[in-house]
């Protein structure tokens, strides 16, 4: 390998303010998305009336969604991503942050514990339907491919959230759209759980989940 391949391959690092926090990414995962700051603000609203008990955070990346949603607070984390790499960024921002987040480096249906239970869900699953990645040519594939229709992974993501939610606990799942949302009828019907509110955002749109 040349000198040139050599610093073609280590990705660039960079970092941006995410509501109270300092985070460190690369362009080998996705860049944090600013609009998702409001993931973490209604997260922490519903932490307020949330049953006592831990955070879990689905596809976590880098780490920021979560770390904003418990910064400052007594909750534990415990974030989930298949990406070796996003999980060391993770890390890192944890550590920075200050908080204590528990990292868990792979599929999200295999590295969580039967007795494992949380207050609140926090879910940001790929959700691109496979055949519109290309819209988004600077986010790497494997971070937003969704499948055929964008939500193989948000649906796995509920299986597991409601697997694993407390009595009275809450889900906050994001997806592409409210449209999108509406998807995933059959799935919530399945797992027990129903939506109490839908938001749109910038980006994307946000649905609280609870236990019918
Ligand atoms: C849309 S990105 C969100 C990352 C981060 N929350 C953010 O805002 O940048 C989706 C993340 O899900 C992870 N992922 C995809 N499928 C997964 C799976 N089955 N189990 C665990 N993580 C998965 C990817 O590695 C990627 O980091």
């Amino acid at each position: 390998m040349t000198e040139l391949e050599k610093d073609a391959a280590v990705p660039a690092r960079d970092r941006l303010a995410f509501g109270p926090l300092d985070i460190v990414f690369d362009d080998s995962v996705l860049v944090p998305r600013p609009w998702t700051i409001a993931q973490s603000t209604w997260a922490r609203e519903l932490l307020e009336s949330a049953p006592a008990g831990g955070v879990l955070e689905l596809c976590s990346g880098a780490g920021h969604i979560g770390l904003a949603s418990v910064h400052a607070t007594d909750r534990r984390l415990v974030q989930v991503d298949r990406d070796p790499h996003a999980c060391d960024l993770a890390r890192e921002n944890a550590a920075a942050a200050g908080v204590a987040a528990e990292i868990r480096c792979g599929s999200l249906s295999e590295v969580l514990r039967d007795d494992d239970r949380f207050a609140l869900v926090i879910a940001d699953p790929p959700w691109v339907p496979s055949a519109g990645v290309e819209v988004f040519p600077d986010d790497p594939v494997w971070a937003i491919d969704g499948g055929d229709d964008g939500l193989d992974v948000a649906r796995e993501c509920v299986r597991v959230a409601a697997r694993h939610l407390a009595p009275d606990g809450v889900v906050l799942l994001q997806v592409g759209s409210p449209e999108q949302f509406a998807q995933l009828d059959d799935t919530l019907r399945e797992c027990g759980l129903a939506a109490i509110e839908v938001r749109s955002l910038a980006g994307g749109a946000l649905a609280a989940l609870r236990p019918q």
